[in-house]
């Protein structure tokens, strides 16, 4: 089982849409049973699968944060979503109070613990993350084998990626690799080249309508638009993922 975090400081950098298509290719394409732990109570990853993410009557009460401060099984709140090999583990408002729980409860692998417990039902758990820096990032980065940090194309991209990587560091050791990802690529923009040609080894998605759709459809890319670039961007980034996480494995 790998775990693989999304993870930004800022929001709007295009988190969430990168974590439920990359989760639908890792379920579609590398035949991987997938969970999408979306961790953002305002991420709408689910959304994103066409997954109603309030709670069933029988779990009501028991929201997200009941899986961090008791320890119970979070397999009772996984849901399935319209694709094979696909599950998603809803946010809702209460992860807000995960942080202080976090630090309230002092177990600083609580989060790895909680995947570990997965790892015999899931080969690949994908965290949808909320844009802070506190306990609950720090959680993240202990239970991570790969962080993706998407970053908007701009002269400040490698400055924006090494902050982040800073900050990983210093929130666990040894910390997992990190991948950036040039998010929303438009090369019609002189300032978008430049961050392209600056760092030719990163990944890149373009900025495209066929991603945003995502959000109106209330599906991946590549379930309406397969053929598209900007789907094929993003199985490729899927299959660097795999490859990454063999290298660090073996
Ligand atoms: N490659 C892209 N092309 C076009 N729009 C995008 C792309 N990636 C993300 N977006 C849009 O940008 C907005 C923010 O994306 P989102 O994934 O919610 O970011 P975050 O989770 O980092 O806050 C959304 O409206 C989304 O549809
Ligand atoms: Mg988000």
């Amino acid at each position: 089982m790998a775990v693989v975090a999304i993870y930004s400081i800022k929001g709007g950098v295009g988190k969430t849409t990168l974590a439920a298509n990359l989760a639908y290719y890792s379920a579609m394409i590398s035949c991987r049973r997938t969970l999408l732990w979306d961790l953002d109570a305002a991420g709408g990853a689910g959304f994103l699968l066409g997954v109603d993410a309030r709670p069933p009557k029988k779990t009501a009460g028991k929201r997200a944060e009941s899986i961090f401060s008791r320890e119970q099984d979070p397999a009772k709140l996984i849901r399935k979503t319209a694709y094979p090999n696909l599950d998603l583990l809803p946010a809702d408002e209460s992860i807000r109070a995960l942080d202080s729980q976090f630090a309230s409860i002092g177990k600083r692998k609580r989060l790895a613990k909680l995947t570990g417990n997965l790892s015999k039902d899931y080969e690949r758990i994908i965290f949808d993350c909320p844009p802070v820096l506190n306990e609950i990032s720090a959680q993240v980065m202990r239970a991570a084998d790969l962080v993706i940090v998407p970053l908007p194309p701009s002269p400040l991209s490698a400055r924006a990626f090494e902050l982040v990587a800073e900050e990983v560091a210093a929130s666990s050791r040894p910390h997992p690799p990190i991948l950036p990802v040039l998010s929303m690529l438009d090369m019609r923009r002189n300032l978008h080249r430049q961050a392209r040609e600056a760092n030719p080894g990163w990944p890149a998605i373009p900025l495209a309508s066929a991603v945003e759709q995502c959000a109106v459809r209330q599906q991946p890319v590549g379930a309406f638009a397969p053929r598209s670039p900007a789907a094929r961007a993003l199985q490729q980034l899927w299959t660097a993922i795999e490859r990454k996480l063999a290298k660090a494995k073996s």
